[in-house]
């Protein structure tokens, strides 16, 4: 498959480049993934540098991600403007398992914590692009769908909050597949939340929540 064959590309060059691999050095104790993102949260020159080295970190991620994180491609999510425990819960997700996608498994352990860390900052500071929606009239069924079920977690604006992902204008293809993944219980993403808030969905309100919440400022 052509797809296979580019992303086995783009790995093997991940780690001839060496964005990979950088290991902590010796003696220095482990500290976890949380308290490395909340101590540079806390302190602006931390977040300064972080966003600086993140920026290098994700020049490989720009290929499927976009440049600063808006993504160009209706089936690869946006990063600019997510939230940043968000994203580091997914990069956790991906690394053991609980999320499954082959390459970005693959990809997210040929990072060091720092690196990690030091994306999810710099994708979470960058502008988001808004888009216009693609569907008005299907666009208001599912707006009445967001404000029903989604709103009391995503936020009237769909921005979510540190651990509820920002929704507004996130990819359609990305929304769609999404959203099925969670109702159908089908193995690569997994969260008991969403899973209740989709079970009663129809893939006509799928449509219609997509519609809406991908043209979301
Ligand atoms: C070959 C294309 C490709 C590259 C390169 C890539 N990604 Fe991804 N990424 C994807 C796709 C596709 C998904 C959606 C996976 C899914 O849900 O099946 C994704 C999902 C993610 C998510 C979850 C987003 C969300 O809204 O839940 C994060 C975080 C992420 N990628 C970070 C990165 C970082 C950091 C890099 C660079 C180090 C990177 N990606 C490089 C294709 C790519
Ligand atoms: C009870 C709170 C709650 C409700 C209600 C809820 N969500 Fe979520 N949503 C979450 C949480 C928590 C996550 C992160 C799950 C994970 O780690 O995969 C999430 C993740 C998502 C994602 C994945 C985002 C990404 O970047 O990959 C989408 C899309 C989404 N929700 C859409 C919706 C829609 C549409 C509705 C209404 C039908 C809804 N959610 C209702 C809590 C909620």
């Amino acid at each position: 498959m052509a797809t296979k064959r580019l992303f086995a590309g783009l790995l093997a060059g991940v780690f001839a480049s060496g964005i990979a691999g950088a290991a902590e050095p010796g003696g220095v104790p482990k500290i976890g993934l949380e308290e490395r993102l909340g101590a540079v949260m806390q302190d602006a020159a931390a977040m300064q540098a972080a966003i600086k080295a993140g920026r290098k970190v994700t020049t490989f991620c720009a290929n499927c991600h976009g440049e600063g994180g808006n993504s160009g491609k209706p089936d690869v999510p946006n990063l600019a403007g997510q939230n940043t425990a968000y994203l580091l819960e997914q990069v956790k997700k991906f690394a053991d398992g609980r999320r499954r996608n082959e390459f970005m498994q693959g990809l997210i352990k040929a990072l060091s914590d720092e690196e990690k860390v030091n994306a999810v900052v710099y994708f979470s500071a960058q502008e988001v692009k808004p888009h216009a929606s693609s569907n008005p009239a299907l666009a208001n069924h599912g707006k009445e769908l967001f404000f029903k079920i989604c709103q009391r977690c995503h936020g009237e604006q769909g921005r979510g909050n540190e651990k509820i992902p920002r929704i507004a204008g996130q990819q359609p293809e990305y929304l769609t597949l999404s959203l099925k993944r969670y109702r159908d219980g089908s193995g690569e993403r997994m969260d008991p939340f969403m899973a209740a808030n989709t079970k009663n969905l129809k893939d006509a309100d799928i449509s219609a929540l997509v519609a809406f919440v991908s043209g979301m400022k």
